[in-house]
């Protein structure tokens, strides 16, 4: 039994008081959401207040990104340890805008994973595919290198431990969702290769989360789909009214 999770990634949005209203928005907006494990990844500087405001809730935090080193001349960089400190407890590793903006590769998302596995940060580790690479027909031929590549040196119990998230980079913040058999059919291929490379415990038992539009009017459609086993939402994680309603949405 997989239990769904429903993260919000805020990307750069919000300052600290934006944040802690939003937060406090989610937090008593909806007091116990059931059997839906629920995170919310705010910007760097508001981690720590908004974990401290958490402090006795069922939402966890997240943070965006981490570096692999734990301490050091790194200037500009968060270690896992830094997050755990500022209380996080899971990160998101390898999203799309990471890697097309700030040169992240499978290779660094691997070092990035192994660092948060070795601090009990749980990794949202993401992968998609770009429309001109599904275009092409390459969807499983793109997401099978992410994943063998950004998972490579682990065990079945880390891959256990961490969570995907299939995000097709076009669908991400463009109002275009993938429909639910686009959806599920990658989630499907995903767990394949889960199971071809750590077995099939691990590919039972790893969550894969959809994320790219994912917004109150779908996600009830995509949160049903039997791999699907949550959401990580951008735009619509911004609203507390909007992001609840993704929560309820979980069957
Ligand atoms: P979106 O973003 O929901 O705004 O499309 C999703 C994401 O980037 O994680």
């Amino acid at each position: 039994m997989r239990t769904p999770i429903i993260a919000g990634n805020w990307k750069m949005h919000n300052t600290i008081a934006a944040a802690l209203e939003l937060v406090k928005g989610i937090h008593y907006g909806l007091p116990w959401p059931g059997e839906v494990e629920v995170i919310v990844a705010p910007p760097t500087t508001a981690i720590s207040k908004v974990a401290d405001f958490l402090q006795d809730s069922y939402i966890q935090v997240a943070g965006q990104d981490l570096f692999w080193e734990e301490s050091g001349a790194y200037t500009g960089e968060i270690s896992g340890t830094l997050l755990q400190d500022a209380g996080a407890s899971a990160v998101i590793i390898g999203h799309s805008e990471r890697r097309q903006y700030f040169h992240e590769t499978d290779a660094t998302v691997n070092k990035k994973i192994k660092a948060a596995l070795a601090l009990q940060l749980m990794p949202i580790v993401c992968v998609g595919e770009t429309l001109a690479e599904r275009e092409a027909g390459q969807v499983t031929e793109v997401v099978r290198t992410q994943i063998l590549e950004g998972l490579a040196g682990l065990t079945t119990a880390e891959v256990t431990d961490l969570v995907i998230a299939y995000e097709p980079i076009w669908a991400i913040g463009t109002g275009k969702t993938a429909t639910p058999q686009q959806a599920e059919d990658v989630h499907v291929i995903i767990r394949h290769i889960i199971a071809e490379q750590f077995g099939n415990d691990a590919a039972d038992a790893v969550r894969i989360l959809y994320g790219g539009s994912v917004k109150p009017a779908n996600s009830k459609e995509l949160l049903s789909l039997p791999n699907v086993d949550g959401a990580l939402v951008g735009g619509a994680s911004l609203k507390a009214a909007d992001f609840i309603e993704i929560i309820k949405s979980v069957s």
